[in-house]
């Protein structure tokens, strides 16, 4: 099995080992070795129930052996995407392939993809070793497949000592990895997961990403995983999609999508606290492209706005609170009226406004500034021009994108 495993590492590219070749000619899964990672592509799905569409053109393309997240607010498609690729759902207009098949009009049995669902249920009369045997038993594995894989998942997640327990002996949190690991001992050209996290307490949360990240290091299997935790999307992506009502907002690396949102959407929903937008206007200062209004003044790059820069242009500045740093009164670019400060420990956010009846502002402050800024202070900040994301006021795109 380890063996295995390591051929398998980051198999975007995988060898024709001999391993390899003969997990691509037996068919069905069988616990080991796992077969090879495919690419899943949906172009153009479109997907309504009655009149309401909820999908509207989307394109999604997970390369083999990647980690895709789709991540997005309640409600936008994000699991009608997914059971779509399980083939639990038949899209109104688009195909579905994996490995370059079109796979649109193949019932799930055929698609060899294992899915842990946001609303699992788990077998009420069966031990959790039971229910995570199920789907190897139908599938014909060996007892001595099924035993040295579900020692493997339930050591990754840890119900080793929960095997002989009944669902309703366990808790949520417990449920929720039994849902997990059922799909988990699976060898499945592809995974699914909604959202699988949801239940679980903040510190389990923590630590089964980064198990789930790491067992996919290992085995390389193409994944394509839902969440609406922002987090989770930034840890776990190699390439995430941003959906909005049914739509891709953006698609990219994490940290790119983050640092360069396309829409006020997207610099709106990466990123906590949410970022700060103040209306504007765009100007010219001795030579330096400044943008103010909403009793903020800030320069702002030129070299990334480029000609998208005009005098008078109305815009939205966007500045994340953790680029907004205190400053000496003379540097500022606005001052941050305190209207509470919510002390973390490790960190403090100070809440407040640049000008009354204006948007809130909500800025990082270091730890040690908790202990001494108050309710009712005035705060001088600053941010690098570099920082600074500009936005059309009527289109919401960024107006490096609006004007390219
Ligand atoms: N079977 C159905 N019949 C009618 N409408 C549906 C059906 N399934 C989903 N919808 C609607 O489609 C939209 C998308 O639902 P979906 O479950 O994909 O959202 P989601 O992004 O997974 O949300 P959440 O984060 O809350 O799970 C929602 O408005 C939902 O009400
Ligand atoms: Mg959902």
């Amino acid at each position: 099995m380890a063996n295995v495993s390591v051929e398998m590492r980051g198999s975007t590219r995988p060898s024709l080992g001999k391993m390899d070749t003969q997990s691509l000619v037996t068919p069905g899964p069988i616990a080991t070795p796992r077969p090879r990672a495919v690419r899943c592509s949906m172009r153009n799905i479109w997907k309504s129930y009655g009149a309401t569409p909820v999908l509207k053109g989307v394109d999604v393309r997970v390369p083999e052996g990647t980690f895709g997240v789709l991540v997005g607010p309640s409600g936008c498609g994000k699991s009608t995407l997914l059971r779509l690729v399980a083939g639990l759902e038949e899209p109104t207009e688009g195909t579905v392939e994996l490995a370059g098949r079109d796979v649109t009009d193949l019932p799930p049995r055929d698609r060899d993809v294992a899915m842990v669902f946001q609303n699992y249920a788990l077998y009420p009369h069966l031990t959790v070793r039971e229910n995570m045997a199920f789907g190897l038993k139908l599938r014909r594995s060996s007892e001595k497949e099924i035993e040295a894989r579900i020692a493997e998942v339930s050591g990754m997640l840890g119900l080793e000592l929960l095997l002989d327990r009944l669902p309703k002996q366990l808790s949520g949190g417990q449920r929720q990895r039994v849902a997990m690991g059922r799909a988990l001992v699976r060898s499945a050209q592809m995974y699914l997961f909604d959202e699988p996290l949801s239940n679980l307490d903040a510190a389990l949360r923590a630590e089964v990403r980064i198990e789930i990240r790491k067992l996919h290091d290992r085995i390389g299997a193409t994944t394509l995983y839902v969440t609406h935790d922002q987090v989770e999307a930034m840890t776990l992506a190699d390439t995430l999609w941003v959906l909005n009502k049914g739509k891709v907002e953006q698609t990219g690396a994490p940290l790119d999508v983050y640092e360069r949102p396309r829409t006020t959407f997207v610099a709106g929903f990466l990123g906590s606290p949410n970022m700060n937008m103040v209306e504007g206007v765009l100007a010219r200062r001795g030579g330096q492209w400044i943008a103010e209004g909403g009793s903020v003044t800030t320069p702002v790059s030129a070299d990334r706005f480029g000609n998208a820069l005009a005098e008078g242009r109305a815009v939205l500045m966007g500045v994340r609170p953790q680029d907004l740093e205190l400053a000496r009164p003379d540097a500022a670019i606005a001052t941050l009226k305190v209207e509470f400060v919510e002390a973390l420990g490790f960190e403090a956010f100070g809440y407040g406004w640049f000008r009354v009846s204006g948007p809130r502002i909500v800025a990082k402050l270091p730890a040690e500034a908790a202990r001494r800024v108050r309710t009712g202070d005035a705060v001088p900040v600053t941010v690098d021009p570099d920082r600074v994301h500009l936005f059309d006021p009527k289109s919401g795109l960024a107006l490096d994108v609006a004007d390219s």
